[in-house]
């Protein structure tokens, strides 16, 4: 017999435990890229191929990745760059600076973050510029190469770049693009957003001034796709220090990609979003469920974690009242049949609750005025109710115009898990007419 090699070291089940926490951790809460994005090959190359352009050859260039939210277009731009810098030259030459719609709220700001971003806060000192492109026109001189035969290639990275466009005038973008297009400076312009629109809200001149390259992150996954993403994510490496507990491993998760009510589970979420965020989302829940006890995941930890994906935050919330508060939001909800979702004010929904106390003889929901309106502060409070816009201040507390937040089904789901809640209280919920 050969000796044994780490391969075939058995750990003991703790140990295993933690690693497989360790490794589909890291693979799920976003901390590593993956080595190789999935599904979007083409997209890869094609960016790749872009900035490359710019970055070696010093060629301008400016693309849009359009994509819904989780779609990965964050994680496609990070291995494009992580990619492209494996190029000696593009590591010595290329210059980064990163930005987002929601920081970087107008272009005042914007331009400081550039300047930082560039290191050239000392350059620019306290010098006024006269327009927003001489500004940009000096940071991007003060980057020549010290023969200043050429400047040095810059990528502008505008993440949440819709956003950009309701800036004042869209000076920024214009400028950007401006120089993308003549041969000032090599600079690339990649915009990222989730508007598909996004083309319809540049201005006319700044849109002429942009290449129109747009790569589309849509999904096409099917669901025999999706399941199979499901199996290697939750899949264990081959360098898995015990081997038979990894075989093990990857045995069970085969299994249980194979099981009728996982399947339904999937799908259901498959139906709702395709996208790779929720699905870490709701295997990382499984994941947690995972302990030495229990070295594996079966199908009702995926049932339970589907349960906490789909749970209803509103809802959630309403089992944290008090009878009372409860009684109130059913009272809201049947003003909301009666006068179709008109706002109503605490007198309104006292005088409903006081209807439904009076059909009952025992006297359990003897309330004082002030309790009530209390009650009623607290739902406020939760944003469960919310005044009506344009409502006075000056209103007097109980005439002020409320609606409720929550839709029926919100209502009955509650109410269903609602701890003992008294059944008159159910029945007076679910009867047609207050
Ligand atoms: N093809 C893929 N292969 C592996 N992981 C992916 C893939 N697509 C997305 N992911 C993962 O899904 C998560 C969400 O992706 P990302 O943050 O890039 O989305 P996004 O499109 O930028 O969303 P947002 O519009 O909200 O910024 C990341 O953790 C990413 O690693
Ligand atoms: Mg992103």
């Amino acid at each position: 017999m050969s000796k044994r090699t780490a391969k075939d070291a058995h750990l003991p089940v703790g140990e295993c435990v933690t690693q497989v926490q360790d490794i589909l951790r890291q693979r799920l809460c976003h901390q590593r890229l993956p080595d190789k994005p999935e599904g979007v090959e083409s997209q890869h190359r094609h960016l790749l191929e872009l900035l490359k352009r710019t970055a070696i050859h010093g060629e301008s260039n400016s693309v849009l990745i359009v994509g819904p939210r989780g779609a990965g277009k964050t994680m496609l731009l990070k291995c494009v760059l992580r990619d492209l810098l494996e190029d000696k030259e593009a590591q010595k030459s290329l210059l980064q600076v990163h930005l987002n719609g929601l920081l970087q709220t107008d272009d005042r700001i914007a331009l400081k973050e550039i300047t930082r971003q560039l290191h050239l806060e000392n350059v620019v000192g306290d010098k006024v510029f006269g327009s927003f492109a001489e500004n940009l026109g000096f940071l991007l001189e003060a980057l020549k190469k010290g023969d200043r035969s050429s400047s040095r290639p810059v990528l502008f990275i505008l993440d949440e770049f819709d956003l950009f466009a309701h800036h004042k005038n869209q000076t920024l973008l214009y400028n950007l693009f401006d120089v993308s297009q003549s041969a000032q400076a090599p600079i690339a312009v990649v915009g990222i957003t989730c508007r598909l629109d996004v083309l319809e809200l540049l201005e006319k001149r700044v849109k002429s001034r942009f290449s129109h390259r747009q790569i589309h992150l849509l999904s096409s996954l099917t669901f025999t796709q999706y399941l199979e993403r499901v199996r290697t994510q939750l899949s264990l490496p081959d360098g898995f220090p015990d081997s038979r507990f990894a075989q093990d491993w990857n045995d069970g998760v085969k299994t249980l990609c194979g099981d009728k009510s996982v399947e339904e589970v999937l799908q259901r979420h498959y139906n709702s979003s395709k996208d790779v965020r929720s699905l870490h989302m709701l295997l990382m829940l499984c994941l947690s469920r995972v302990s030495v006890a229990k070295p594996a995941i079966k199908p009702a930890d995926l049932l339970e974690a589907s349960r906490l994906c789909f749970a209803d935050a509103k809802a959630n919330m309403l089992h944290g009242l008090s009878i009372l508060e409860l009684c109130l939001i059913i009272a809201m909800k049947h003003l909301n049949d009666v006068y179709e979702g008109e706002p109503f004010n605490h007198q309104m929904v006292h005088n409903e609750f006081k209807k439904f106390l009076q059909r009952k003889s025992n006297s359990m929901y003897n309330f004082e005025q002030p309790v009530i309106l209390k009650a009623f502060e607290h739902l406020q409070q939760l944003e469960l109710i919310r005044p009506v816009d344009g409502s006075s201040a000056k209103t007097q507390r109980e005439y002020q115009l409320m609606r409720l937040m929550l839709d029926h089904s919100q209502i009955m789901e509650a109410l269903q898990k609602y701890p003992q809640c008294p059944t008159d209280v159910k029945q007076w919920a679910m009867s047609a007419f207050g």
